[in-house]
């Protein structure tokens, strides 16, 4: 990377997924399996940071992952992935899951924060881009996302 760090914008790597949910995707109680959305929102996640970082990327942490309401068979989902936070060599990206009606309403049934690293040729964490916010919202993540970031260092100086 060159001396001068280079910066992108969440929009940038923003990224969308749709899927409907088939039987293969459900679980016992007739509810969309959440180790089937969890793989989805990693893959999602994997993509907004390749698109930020141009490298290859793995997850190194999940930091929410909320389930706020269920999804069923024949449901379309619809998921937004966004960059809300860069550090030197991890990126956080914010995964929102939404069920939507055929009316196009959407209602949300997911968060998630999920760090990930880019790699080098030889697998070993590499600089990123840096994150430079847009709008008011996306200010407010970048907050958030620090702050969520001096809370994970300090649990990791804590661990086990
Ligand atoms: C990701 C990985 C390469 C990081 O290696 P490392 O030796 O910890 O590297 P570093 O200490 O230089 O940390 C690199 C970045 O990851 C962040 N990081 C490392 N461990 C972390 C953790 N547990 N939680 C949050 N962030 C973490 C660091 O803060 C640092 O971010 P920064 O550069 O933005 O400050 C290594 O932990 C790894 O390979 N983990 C397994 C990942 C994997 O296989 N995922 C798929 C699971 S199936």
């Amino acid at each position: 990377m060159s001396e001068e760090r280079r910066v992108k914008h969440p929009s940038d790597s923003a990224t969308e997924q749709v899927h409907i949910i088939t039987q293969s995707d459900i679980n016992g109680f007739d509810r969309l399996f959440g180790g089937a959305l969890m793989s989805w929102i990693d893959i999602l996640a994997a993509v907004v940071a390749r698109r930020h970082s141009e490298r290859n990327v793995t997850t190194v942490f999940v930091d929410t992952l909320e389930f706020r309401a269920p999804a069923r068979v024949n449901d379309t989902v619809y998921m937004t992935g966004k960059m809300t936070y860069a550090g030197r060599t991890s990126m956080e990206v914010c995964v929102r899951t939404f069920v939507e009606e055929l009316s196009g309403e959407r209602k949300l049934i997911n968060v998630a924060y999920l760090i990930l690293v880019a790699l080098d040729e030889k697998e070993e964490p590499t600089e990123v881009p840096g994150l430079i916010p847009v709008t008011e919202e996306e200010l407010e993540e970048w907050n958030a996302g620090a702050r969520r970031r001096a809370l994970r260092n300090q649990r990791r100086s804590e661990k086990f």
